[in-house]
């Protein structure tokens, strides 16, 4: 290939990936599969080493890879990020409406466009001649600070817009977490023994402000794009073109804007928003009323640091207060310490809450929580209860800073922080704590699925000294059950059912039963696929185990550690001889049924959907939870959903529960 091709076709590669950036993070329809797109990838990268002089801004490349910095430097906005005037009513709404048309006097048609105002942490985008040139915190609104590297890593946002634009393109707008995406994010942290995120707007705060960007690139972060800054070659007539602009440039904007003809219509809009603000895939705390008309805008100007164009209608806060009547520290199956506030019982948003996690000692001091406070408590992110702030003025005279001891309150042994990380954690492998945990991890549904072993009864036979290790539950008998406390005899033989059906698990929910750190359900599901036999995985040393896709050093050195950690040892082998069978993954050594499909299941089907995932993953297929043009089959049961609908509209194949056993079979 000669020097001149080779460069246009870099360019091409550069405008191809971009797109399939923007299908897949923007209009959330991929058409390529993972695979060509890496292979596009590694041939702009190989011009690249080859070529280092042609790498230029924005190339796809550059997202990740700076070093990490220093400290953030700042910058000076050039115009200031403003604030919005608050409002916490429906007949504040309607103030504003009266002020704005006062100053306005009668005859100018007046159009209110309104958006859902987004809960996380402002941000400005600066293009010059259509390059993404740098992102700058809001800061205090003059001054922010310099997030390019960071926001780089976001690949909704474009690197170049998508149409031509000169000069300097800003455009303000808010980073966040989808709900979905943090829960996810608190997982994996807890399984790596991070700190975890007390709410999705936090998670996004921290993940933005990095000093390493390749953290914020490994953060499922997201924009919406509400407001231009200065912009040298595009004008807008109003808040509403600058939306359709920013949109035709690639930029993700709100799709649940609605333009009101009235005042009366913005607050039928602030209504219809409070409702569906729950099942919106994002928090939001209100919505933002703004005169659509950019010349009635600039007639009517500023006070103080907010245009009296818009204002932001705030929801009602689901919050209340309550007294901290104690501070329990819970032991976790890691033996990471936790603190929890015990309250007297509150209802907020419709739900009574009487416990809030603390996370942890950082946690706690930054808000200085103790117990006797009287405390604001709120729903974070909807659903998790969550400490906001103590109200200082009510605190009792004799109160002190509330530490948490470094003692497992459990077994008393020490308590430490393992290197990097916020939480303490206790050191005894043998901690009662741990152990109760580590059970009912054992038992529990994607574990080894013992239907009828809840948490209550296996702390009801600890207590009772009838088990003590995993094994322990396969020796058993129906005479000891029924001896427990009032346990019938029908109730005690579900229970011995229940324990010996649990005695053929597939190799990954075995591995994933013992609760080894760091290994997840993905994680197990690899570890199986690769191994196939436990006896391979036990005796795999950590060269081996790195050859497993998807298994990092850290993973590696932890699951080499377990299986020769000696009680781990012993309680494998006591589980073999008692009759537990992983099921060994046959390994044919040509192609398999499934490879390189990506199959989505939906609806009630005769199997469950672990088992049907793992059967998928043995098969060499993969299983995803949604529906894309990626997906190859939609393996749809009864009573499926959103998901089959999506699946036509894709005109994805959809396979009913014979047609894939047929296509496993076949
Ligand atoms: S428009 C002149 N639209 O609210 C101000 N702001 O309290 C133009 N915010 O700092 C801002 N969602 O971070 C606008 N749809 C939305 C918004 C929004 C959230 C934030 C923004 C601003 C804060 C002001």
């Amino acid at each position: 290939m000669g020097k001149k091709s080779g460069k246009t076709r870099y360019q091409e590669l550069i405008k191809i990936i971009s797109d399939h950036d923007y299908n897949y993070h923007v209009l959330d329809q991929p058409i390529i599969s993972d695979f060509e797109y890496d292979k596009l990838f590694s041939e702009l990268l190989k011009l690249e080493e080859e070529n280092p002089r042609w790498v230029c801004p924005e190339s796809p490349s550059q997202r990740v890879g700076a070093r990490p910095l220093e400290a953030f430097k700042k910058i000076k906005h050039r115009t200031p990020m403003l604030s919005l005037q608050n409002s916490y009513s429906p007949e504040d709404i309607l103030a504003f409406d009266e002020r704005v048309k006062k100053i306005l006097g009668g005859g100018s048609k007046l159009e209110y466009f309104c958006e859902p105002k987004f809960d996380g942490l402002a941000v400005e985008l600066v293009y010059e001649d259509g390059v993404f040139s740098r992102a700058i915190t809001r800061g205090d609104g003059q001054v922010g600070e310099d997030i390019t590297e960071n926001v780089k890593t976001m690949k909704s946002i474009p690197l170049k817009l998508r149409k031509p634009s000169k000069g300097i393109f800003e455009v303000r707008g808010e980073i966040l977490i989808f709900k979905k995406d943090f829960a996810e994010l608190n997982e994996t942290q807890q399984e790596n023994g991070l700190a975890t995120f007390a709410n999705p707007r936090n998670a996004a705060a921290g993940s933005v402000r990095q000093l390493n960007s390749k953290i914020t690139a490994s953060r499922p972060l997201r924009i919406f794009c509400y407001a231009p800054g200065i912009t040298e070659s595009e004008k807008f007539k109003s808040q509403a073109e600058f939306r359709k602009t920013a949109e035709e440039h690639g930029l993700p904007v709100s799709p649940h804007i609605e333009i009101c003809k009235s005042a009366q219509a913005a607050v039928d809009y602030y209504h219809k928003i409070q409702t569906m603000r729950h099942e919106l895939p994002y928090d939001i705390d209100g919505v933002v009323i703004k005169v659509n008309s950019r010349a009635l805008q600039d007639e009517l100007g500023f006070i103080a640091r907010s245009p009296r164009w818009a204002n932001a209608a705030k929801f009602p806060p689901e919050q209340a207060t309550t007294t901290i009547e104690d501070i329990q520290v819970q032991v976790g199956r890691t033996g990471a310490l936790t603190p929890v506030a015990i309250m007297k019982p509150v209802r907020v948003g419709g739900v009574q809450i009487t416990h809030a996690t603390l996370h942890n000692q950082d946690e706690i001091d930054r808000k200085d929580v103790r117990i006797g406070d009287t405390v604001v408590v709120q729903r974070a992110g909807d659903v998790i209860p969550e400490v906001v702030s103590p109200v200082k003025e009510k605190r009792p005279k004799n109160s002190k800073p509330y530490v948490i001891s470094k003692k497992c309150p459990v077994c008393n042994s020490k308590a430490s922080k393992n290197e990097g990380e916020v939480v303490l954690r206790c050191t005894n492998e043998s901690c009662p704590a741990i152990l109760k945990e580590s059970l009912v991890h054992f038992v529990s549904r994607k574990a080894m699925n013992m239907d009828k072993v809840g948490e209550k009864l296996v702390y009801q036979l600890i207590n009772e000294k009838l088990i003590a290790t995993r094994a322990d539950f396969y020796r058993l008998t129906k005479k000891q059950l029924i001896d427990l406390e009032r346990k019938a005899e029908k109730s005690a033989q579900n229970i011995i059912d229940s324990i010996e059906s649990s005695k053929e698990p597939s190799l990954a929910r075995f591995i994933y039963s013992l609760g080894i750190r760091f290994v997840g359900e993905q994680t197990a599901r690899d570890l199986a696929t690769h191994f196939g036999q436990l006896e391979q995985l036990i005796t795999a040393n950590e060269e081996e185990l790195l050859e497993c896709e998807g298994i990092g050093p850290k993973v590696a050195a932890s699951v080499y550690a377990a299986f020769r950690n000696s009680f781990m040892k012993k309680e494998i082998s006591n589980l073999l001889k008692l009759g537990v069978k992983p099921l060994e993954i046959k390994k044919s050594a040509g192609p398999q049924k499934l490879d390189g499909m990506n199959i989505v299941v939906t609806g009630t089907l005769p199997a469950g959907r672990d088992e049907i995932k793992e059967l998928i993953t043995s098969l060499g297929g993969k299983s995803s939870g949604s529906v894309s043009k990626k997906t190859s089959y939609l393996l749809a049961g009864e009573s499926a959903g959103s998901k089959l609908e999506k699946a036509r509209e894709l005109n994805i194949p959809i396979l009913d529960w014979d047609a894939f056993q047929k296509l496993i079979s076949n």
